[in-house]
């Protein structure tokens, strides 16, 4: 893999030139951070998990009309992805009050909240991604009214699908996080739903005993991160039977294989 043309290294991933043009691989790697990365540590098999369960939630977007960037799975940690123009916004979609919201509000964790709410925030790390409305999108121009909408549209279409997903495996979708892009066809653009879904960037919580199946295991010092995010994957039905118990296993397995 460090063969190849790396683009871009971020907190969770990196980019790596794809095999055509248009096309990038997405490696999945086991670190990760919190609070605009001054806690930093590394969760052994993370990236394995998370490149499995954002491949399975990206194909049943795409099934349901959602247009990702998500081609295909390459191996444990790369997928192969259509290149986008990052829109610097992350979306924040909440059902239920967690994290900055609470604080900020003072509104305590768990309350549900009466409607859906869908926060932007710029996505700028020197800044620490601060709130933002969509006057302020508007005003720098950071992506049109247009492509608002349809952003708000997917966001919501993708709260209501995951949602049912989690709720039909015991876990309460919270609140998560996500990002989108746009593909260029001549001087036309689309929006696309681009990075990863997986519980790096969800609040996913036992509907049962409210355990947190998410980062914030991580962010809260809790402990059991891998388990939790391995108790994800074996839900959705990613683990298979009798190998749930050490991805690393699984990935060192298929490396002696030669695959
Ligand atoms: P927050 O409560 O800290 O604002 O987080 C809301 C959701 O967004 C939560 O599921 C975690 C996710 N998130 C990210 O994926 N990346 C980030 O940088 C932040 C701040 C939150």
């Amino acid at each position: 893999m460090s063969r190849r043309r790396q683009i871009y290294e971020g907190k969770a991933k990196i980019l790596y030139e794809g095999p055509e043009p248009g096309t990038l691989i997405q490696y999945f790697k086991d670190d990760a951070t919190a609070f605009n990365a001054q806690k930093k540590g590394t969760i052994s098999g993370k990236g394995v998990l998370n490149n499995r369960i954002s491949e399975h939630v990206f194909t049943l977007l795409a099934n349901i009309g959602v247009p990702t960037h998500f081609i295909k799975r390459l191996n444990m940690r790369e997928q192969l992805i259509r290149q986008v123009e990052i829109v610097p916004i992350e979306v924040v979609v909440r059902n239920v009050a967690a994290g900055s919201l609470s604080t900020r509000l003072g509104i305590e964790e768990g309350t549900q909240l009466p409607r859906t709410l869908i926060e932007y925030y710029y996505k700028d790390d020197a800044l620490g991604d601060p709130l933002i409305t969509e006057e302020h999108i508007a005003c720098f121009g950071w992506a049109s009214q247009e492509e608002m909408h349809d952003i708000a549209d997917m966001a919501i279409r993708v709260n209501d699908f995951m949602s049912g997903l989690f709720a039909g495996i015991g876990i309460r979708l919270v609140d998560f996080k996500l990002e989108f892009g746009r593909i260029w066809d001549g001087e036309f653009s689309r929006i696309i739903l681009a990075d990863e879904i997986s519980p790096d960037g969800c609040r996913l919580w036992d509907i049962a005993t409210n355990e947190k199946l998410d980062k914030d295991r991580f962010r809260r010092d809790l402990g059991g991160e891998v388990e939790a995010y391995q108790e994800v994957a074996r839900r959705l039905g990613l683990l298979p039977e009798g190998l749930e118990n050490d991805v690393l296993d699984l990935e060192s397995h298929r490396k002696k294989r030669g695959k």
